[in-house]
């Protein structure tokens, strides 16, 4: 069988998370910018943190922003919660990417932004989408490079294309931090901005995030072993046990967890960003 997921923890990082380093999220912004060659990156507790973000330091509100309608649903509730309305536009079944055909016909007036994402890692064509919003100067184009940690288009890296580009760091990601996102831009006024508005309005989170994360990564390093796997797929297949004990992602209800916003500016004491995501990049 092969694992929709194998993050490569073990008891080191476990152990390294326990410890409290001084400001290792500034430390993995430098790593990150300097290994994709950017100029600026910005860490987040969440990549749908990154978005409310992008989107209020922008002031974009009361606006469309076109959505792919395959995606994390995170994504469009992200705009939901930054007072947007999504604009779901379909995709093609060729590389699941937006349909921008559609997407044409979807733009109105009120279009302020649209969420280019590279599904799977398979570049959308961004020539062509520029082509499109060559009229519209003041559409925002935010890449959503979730699962496209190292695509590129035309023999160039996709985040060299644009003022802004996203990645998730969650747990089936390419880099894990547990949970975690990041912005990148070569635009230090853009740059800025985005900082502030992060710094002004992100509150430090309490010893009880820290916990949680031990506790997941606990939870991730039992649940990956081969035993426990085989027995959790047994449990979920032959019995409804497992179905009494699980809470599912309500995908009816739109929400982002309450945490999306916690985590001190200046990345000390309080909150704890797994040292090892640093390390991860070395
Ligand atoms: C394409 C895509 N965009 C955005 C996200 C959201 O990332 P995060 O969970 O870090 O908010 C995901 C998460 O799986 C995703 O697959």
């Amino acid at each position: 069988m092969i694992p929709r997921l194998r993050p490569y923890f073990n008891l080191a990082e476990l152990l390294a998370l326990l410890k409290n380093n001084a400001e290792p999220a500034a430390v993995f912004e430098k790593r990150f910018a300097e290994k994709l060659g950017v100029r600026f990156a910005l860490a987040f507790p969440y990549m749908r943190s990154a978005l409310t973000t992008v989107l209020k330091a922008h002031n974009i509100k009361d606006s469309e922003v076109i959505t792919p309608a395959f995606t994390c649903v995170v994504v469009p509730n992200a705009v939901v919660v930054s007072l947007n309305t999504p604009r779901f536009v379909d995709i093609n079944p060729t590389d699941y990417n937006l349909d921008l055909g559609e997407l044409e016909a979807k733009i109105t007036p009120r279009t302020k932004a649209v969420i280019a994402t590279h599904m799977f890692g398979a570049p959308l064509d961004l020539d062509r989408l520029a082509a499109i919003l060559k009229e519209r100067p003041d559409i925002l184009v935010i890449q959503d490079c979730a699962l496209a940690l190292s695509t590129t288009y035309k023999g160039k890296p996709i985040w060299e294309y644009n003022g802004i580009t996203m990645f998730s760091f969650s747990i089936g990601k390419h880099i894990s931090a547990l949970e975690g996102g990041a912005v990148v831009t070569n635009d230090e006024a853009l740059y800025r901005r985005i900082k502030q508005f992060r710094d002004d309005h992100f509150a430090p989170a309490g010893p009880g995030k820290s916990l949680g994360q031990i506790l997941f990564l606990i939870e991730i390093l039992g649940g990956l072993n081969k035993l426990v796997y085989g027995l959790v797929q047994f449990l979920a297949e032959k019995t409804s046990l497992l179905d009494s004990l699980s809470v599912y992602y309500d995908e009816e209800r739109v929400y982002l967890p309450e945490d999306y916003q916690t985590f001190s500016p200046p990345f000390r004491r309080k909150w704890v960003w797994p040292s090892w995501t640093s390390s991860l990049l070395l």
